[in-house]
């Protein structure tokens, strides 16, 4: 197992997991809380397999080797919209199939109250915001990634194709519905990267909006609407991990999202 020292071979995660690069094909995840969540997390990958996550080696009692991975390369060729439209092409090959469900019946006491903290001055607007959808019907997928940002997504080494990591699976608060991974997409599309590493390709704002309606076009109406519900659901889950000099910047993006998708 990893040992406790940093140097280059070893990675630590925003909440707490590691990353240990065990040999030049390999590395090791592993976390000390959440640890029914990591094993959660490499059994999904194992079973949707190859195609969309890295080889899943092994599963231990707290820690899981996988494929190593590189790091996502900007290219002129795959400007950041190209990485949006190759996410969207390689979630319904984890979403499955799907179960049509009325919207009202996905969201739980548990989910507003989660959420009330968190919407600090947004609340009345944000929780009427959510009334209004109670009675949209919306796709439901049977499994989502739950993080699919760019951030998330990663190289195989042999030949560059990319992969998604770090899947979520869904909880009492969040529901399992494609629009939870759409609104994922959008936070990153909002430029979420970009905030947190500058030197990330950017989308000019036309564009954002283009993309927006593009990737969400394809989906049922009602996703579209959920989508953008759940997308400020994301920024605000993000402020609380951030540090105070960051805070106001996705109070921003907060704000510029309810003013650009609220009905
Ligand atoms: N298979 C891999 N090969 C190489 N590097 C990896 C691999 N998986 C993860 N990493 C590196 O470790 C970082 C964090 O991994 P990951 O996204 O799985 O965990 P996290 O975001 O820190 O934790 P969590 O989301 O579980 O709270 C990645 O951004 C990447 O740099
Ligand atoms: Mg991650």
């Amino acid at each position: 197992m990893p040992q406790e020292r940093r140097d280059d071979r070893l990675q630590v995660g925003a909440s707490g997991a590691r990353i240990e690069f065990t040999s030049e094909d390999t590395v090791v995840k592993s976390a000390a809380n959440g640890v029914d969540r990591l094993i959660a997390q490499a059994m999904m990958m194992k079973a949707v397999g190859k195609v969309v996550f890295p080889e899943i080696i092994f599963i231990g009692p707290h820690y899981y080797e996988m494929e190593r991975l590189i790091p996502l390369k900007w290219t002129r060729a795959r400007v950041a919209g190209d990485i949006i439209y190759e996410m969207c092409a390689m979630l319904p090959l984890i979403w499955g199939p799907y179960q049509r469900v009325r919207f009202g019946d996905m969201i739980t006491d548990a989910h507003r109250e989660y959420m009330r903290p968190r919407w600090g001055p947004h609340y009345r607007r944000m929780e009427n915001w959510l009334d209004g959808l109670l009675d949209e019907e919306v796709t439901k997928a049977t499994r989502i990634h739950g993080d699919p940002t760019v951030e998330n997504v990663m190289q195989r080494r042999i030949d560059q194709r990319i992969v998604f990591i770090d899947p979520i699976p869904a909880n009492d608060y969040i529901p399992s519905l494609i629009a939870i991974d759409m609104g994922k997409m959008l936070q990153s599309i909002f430029g979420y990267e970009r905030i947190l590493r500058p030197d990330t390709p950017v989308l000019n704002p036309t564009d954002t909006m283009e993309l927006a309606g593009n990737m969400t076009s394809i989906f049922m109406h009602g996703d579209k609407l959920v989508s953008w519900y759940f997308l400020c659901v994301h920024i605000a889950r993000l402020i609380p991990y951030q540090p105070a000099e960051r805070q106001h910047i996705f109070w921003d993006m907060l704000t510029h999202a309810i003013e650009v998708f609220k009905p």
